[in-house]
């Protein structure tokens, strides 16, 4: 077994196809974003926490089913409201923050067989990954995606404050000092405008396949 890392700005489809090339394969899936969305939902909660003190503090734990519990209570729905989506990538620049957790991406990715989709995956958290795929579509494309998921929600939110929304977090996630957003020199380059969903897998799990028969 390899391990598969998908980098890329938000909203490209990378959580979606991680998902289904696990399955597919039979790997297991690590959402990285939902992690930092999981400390950005314990700064609001505890305002006054001790960023040298992260490890003791906080436990972040996904179930079989993908459900995410931090410190024991399920936080899946909470961690995706929009005050969180809006603050993250604020505490995403933070380096105790990011020390914290690419620690504990590569422990749990260290037993192999796993799909993580992030933004340094590639880069940093597992710069030897076997696999390694930069996933990117153009603004307006990942915002017409993001209104589906809003108003399927009840949000009903606008198509101009949601491409706002992205070049935002896009600008502020690449120019970060600390792992920004950037594509791996050995990465694949995947664009999803044009593509279907399984399209995209399927590129992933024929990729994926040749580097496990190339082992
Ligand atoms: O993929 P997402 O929208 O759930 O990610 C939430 C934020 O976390 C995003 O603004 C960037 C940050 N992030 C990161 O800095 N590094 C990762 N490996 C994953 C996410």
């Amino acid at each position: 077994m390899i391990n598969i890392a998908i980098d890329g700005p938000a909203a490209a489809g990378k959580s979606t196809i991680a998902k289904r090339v696990a399955t597919n394969l039979g790997y297991k899936y690590l959402d990285t974003g939902a992690m930092y969305r999981a400390i950005t939902l314990f700064f609001h909660e505890n305002s006054d926490t001790d960023l040298n003190k992260l490890a003791e503090l906080i436990d972040i734990e996904f179930s079989q089913e993908g459900k995410l519990f931090l410190n024991d209570k399920d936080v899946t729905d909470k961690i995706r409201e929009s005050h969180i989506t809006k603050n993250v990538s604020q505490v995403a620049s933070l380096r105790e923050v990011r020390e914290f957790l690419v620690d504990l991406q590569r422990k749990i990715a260290s037993k192999k067989g796993y799909v993580l989709d992030g933004r340094d995956i590639g880069s940093v958290v597992l710069p030897d990954a076997e696999l390694k795929v930069f996933m990117t579509a153009s603004p307006e494309v990942r915002a017409k995606r993001r209104l589906i998921e809003e108003h399927s929600r009840g949000n009903m939110i606008e198509l101009s404050t949601l491409i706002d929304e992205i070049i935002e977090r896009d600008t502020s996630d690449m120019t970060r000092d600390i792992s920004p957003l950037i594509q791996a020199d050995d990465a694949v380059l995947v664009s999803t405008d044009e593509l279907s969903i399984d399209e995209v897998t399927n590129e992933i799990v024929e990729l994926a396949n040749k580097k496990v028969i190339g082992e």
